[in-house]
């Protein structure tokens, strides 16, 4: 049975549960109440399995190592946040919480974007009817801020400025050069995997570290840029796995895991890697390397 087949038949089965539940919200208080209590014992005695399982996992070194791989699969994941036997980590809350407003916000001409969760901080960039100082945008922002402080356990909102659009300037220009660096060509750069690109002048220092280096990752047509310098212990992110459907980066040091396109931690919310700005110019990739 395949990971997908396994992730839709549990979303068949939470479905099946919500309808449960709604259904049982119309029957008279005592048949409520029945249903109610068979509910709670049911998932109560799934946990109290569950915990059993996860604590003689955690005893033994391989079944740690086993547990850590089965939280990665998002199901497993999902199954052990639900029954309170792990934290979701709060970017996952955040985006969570962002994603229960977003409709509203779009229905209202807005969007959002979850920057970085840096607890007790979460950066966002707002677009549309969202930005402004309009008091529809103040409304919205206001939203925002209440289901991540609400909903994710954050403190504070900070609302991160627009990176300027990419302005096309023939590439004679000095200001080209001074800010944008020519990188590789996209053809070397391989899709799905991280590349060293060596600016110019920055000569190759070997593994483990190789930190003047840019970790190049490509994915499909787009390119992200990072200072190759792993956030957890700083080792060279060269022979990273890049998992391109889910666009997720494993460091292969300690594993781990970073959305690939903007180096946001997926394992520790609080770390991400230092991004470069990169775009793709035709055949070219280029990055804006210094201050
Ligand atoms: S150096 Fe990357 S996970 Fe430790």
């Amino acid at each position: 049975m395949t990971t997908e087949t396994t992730a839709g038949e549990l979303d068949a089965a939470a479905r099946r549960v919500d309808t449960a539940v709604e259904r049982a919200e119309l029957l008279d208080a005592p048949s409520r109440r029945v249903a109610m209590d068979l509910k709670a014992a049911v998932e109560g005695f799934h946990r109290e399995g569950l915990l059993r399982v996860v604590r003689r996992l955690k005893e033994d070194p391989r079944g740690k190592e086993l547990l850590f791989e089965l939280v990665d699969d998002p199901v497993v994941y999902a199954l052990l946040v639900m029954h309170g036997i792990v934290r979701a980590d709060p970017m996952t809350l955040a985006q969570q919480a962002l994603d229960e407003v977003r409709p509203y916000l779009e229905s209202h001409g807005g969007g959002v974007e979850l920057i970085a969760v840096e607890p007790p901080v979460a950066k966002v960039r707002l677009s549309g009817a969202c930005s402004g100082c309009s008091q529809s945008a103040t409304t919205l922002r206001e939203l925002v801020e209440t289901a991540l402080i609400t909903r994710a356990g954050l403190e504070r909102v900070e609302v991160v400025p627009d990176e300027p659009a990419p302005v096309t300037i023939g590439l004679g220009s000095i200001s080209v050069r001074t800010q944008w660096t020519k990188g590789p060509e996209l053809a070397e750069v391989a899709d799905g995997r991280v590349t060293l690109w060596h600016p110019p002048g920055v000569t190759a220092t070997g593994a483990p570290s190789d930190p003047g280096a840019i970790a190049l990752v490509r994915i499909g047509d787009q390119v992200s840029a990072y200072r190759n310098a792993c956030a957890h212990a700083g080792f060279s992110l060269e022979r990273a796995m890049v998992d391109g459907e889910g666009a997720v980066l494993t460091c292969p040091w300690h594993g781990y895991k970073y959305q690939a396109l903007t180096g946001e931690c997926i394992s520790a919310g609080d770390k991400r890697l230092d991004a470069y700005p990169a775009r793709v110019d035709g055949d070219r990739v280029w990055v804006r390397l210094g201050t």
